[in-house]
């Protein structure tokens, strides 16, 4: 007998086929029942009637417990209402483990229940299919940097130095020095654009940051490109291309999963590039004139600021050159202004807010030396950041995706928690 997967059961009408299954959900009368099966790849219905198959596996069927393991072979029937285009008519059931009192029923549960139980949430439909859009987003990402000739590059987990200032950091021992779970591998990637030319990463980022919002995680992943050669504007070019092909690549690869997700795709057919530009001077005329009189210049955005600009637009949209002030020793400065950066956020549509931060990075040794004093960090653990601009320094820039707010916003997600498989989060270390 042939085993397949649900998602192959299209290539298969009129056949008999074995599936390894769950059990998602059931419902029968005295004659028929329906079997909501999943098996990862897919979810898909399949019917068994007690007049074909006699009472005994009728009674089988009927007595499955939700999330039970079988076995299940039928002949597979065209059904053009279904996903996959075809049902399952049952002949055969071989029970696996019969599930007990599983506690994700089809009833609305309460978030702190369903996080408590993330292990199993993970099988639920929409859960499904954010994972789905999450994986496509990873594999257009390596599909678009290794088109456009960038190198994969895996910067180090355990760091001696901070990028993004040192008030987040999650210190650890290394031995009998102290060392820091990477907030960024920027600095690294500047090492690697220097060796490479152009380079990308795609790893675990760690923020001790105590926000307890709808955008943050303890833990999220980034994707950190970085170009040697490059000039700020033409940075935001490779930025908004990047975007707009993974976009695109999730409604063309993951139509079942949108469709399940009830996502209006009407809001993101539209993305490609070139995005809106606005600079922080503008935009910080822009909320005055909208009422805000709870920001200056100089201020960093909150979330109704960044929700109230991204409104005005109906594509992702860059805030570009923000003060000196509030950005991180690394981004160089703005040619004709002393008080601003060459610098980026990028702020996505529907209130999910800063998905990208990018900018130019200070390619002068005595400039770069200063403000690492000036931000009062130790100069011997960027020893070897400094040096790089000894050693034939070059413009160059680059800039960090984070993956959850992204698959956030593409899925219509209401949180980021549900964006990552097993979330770290203030307060919540477990499952
Ligand atoms: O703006 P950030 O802090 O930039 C950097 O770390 C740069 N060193 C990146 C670079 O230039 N290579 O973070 C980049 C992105 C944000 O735009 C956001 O999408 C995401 O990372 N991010 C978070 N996502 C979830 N939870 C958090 N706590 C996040 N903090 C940042």
């Amino acid at each position: 007998m042939k085993k397949i997967m649900i998602h192959d059961m299209p290539n298969h009408i009129g056949e008999t086929v074995k599936l390894g299954v769950w059990l998602a959900n059931k419902r029968s009368s005295g004659k028929i029942a329906f079997l909501q099966l999943r098996d990862g790849s897919g979810f898909v219905q399949a019917v068994i009637v007690k007049e074909e198959v006699g009472e005994e596996l009728f009674a089988t069927a009927k007595g499955l417990t939700q999330e039970t393991s079988m076995y299940i072979t039928g002949v597979v029937k065209e059904d053009t209402r279904s996903t996959f285009g075809c049902e399952l008519n049952v002949t055969a059931i071989e029970v696996i483990h019969a599930a007990v009192d599983y506690p994700i029923t089809p009833k609305e549960h309460g978030v702190e229940f369903l996080m408590d139980n993330r292990h199993l949430w993970l099988r639920s439909r929409k859960q499904h299919a954010i994972m789905k859009v999450r994986n496509e987003v990873i594999r257009a990402t390596y599909e678009f940097f290794n088109m456009n000739g960038f190198v994969k590059i895996d910067p180090p987990i355990l760091t001696g130095s901070a990028p993004e200032g040192t008030s987040e950091l999650f210190a650890t021992k290394y031995f009998d020095e102290d060392a820091y779970l990477s907030q960024s591998g920027q600095l690294y990637m500047e090492a690697a654009a220097m060796a490479l030319g152009k380079v990308f990463s795609f790893g675990p980022t760690f923020r001790a940051e105590k926000s307890k919002t709808r955008r943050h995680l303890i833990e999220f992943w980034m994707i950190e490109p970085e170009i040697a050669f490059c000039e700020f504007e033409e940075s935001l070019e490779i930025q908004e291309q990047y975007v707009s092909y993974i976009v695109q690549s999730v409604l063309k690869n993951c139509k079942i999963d949108l469709e399940r997700l009830g996502r209006d795709t009407s809001k993101l057919e539209h993305i490609q590039a070139p995005f809106p530009r606005i600079t922080y001077d503008d935009a910080i005329k822009f909320l005055h004139e909208k009422g805000f009189t709870d920001i200056q210049w100089g201020d960093d955005f909150g979330a109704p600021h960044e929700t109230a600009i991204a409104e005005h637009y109906d594509k992702p949209v860059f805030i570009t050159c923000y003060p000196v002030g509030i950005k991180p020793f690394y981004m160089q400065p703005h040619p004709e202004r002393d008080d601003v950066v060459l610098c980026a956020d990028l702020i996505a549509p529907e209130g999910y807010g800063e998905i990208i931060g990018g900018s130019e990075r200070i390619n002068d040794y005595d400039l770069l030396k200063q403000r690492i004093a000036e931000h009062n960090l130790d100069e011997k653990a960027y020893a070897w950041y400094l040096d790089l601009r000894k050693q034939g320094s070059v413009p160059h820039s680059g800039f960090g995706l984070g993956l959850e707010r992204t698959v956030a916003w593409i899925s219509g997600a209401e949180h980021v928690r549900e964006c990552i498989p097993f979330p770290r989060l203030l307060n919540r270390l477990y499952p």
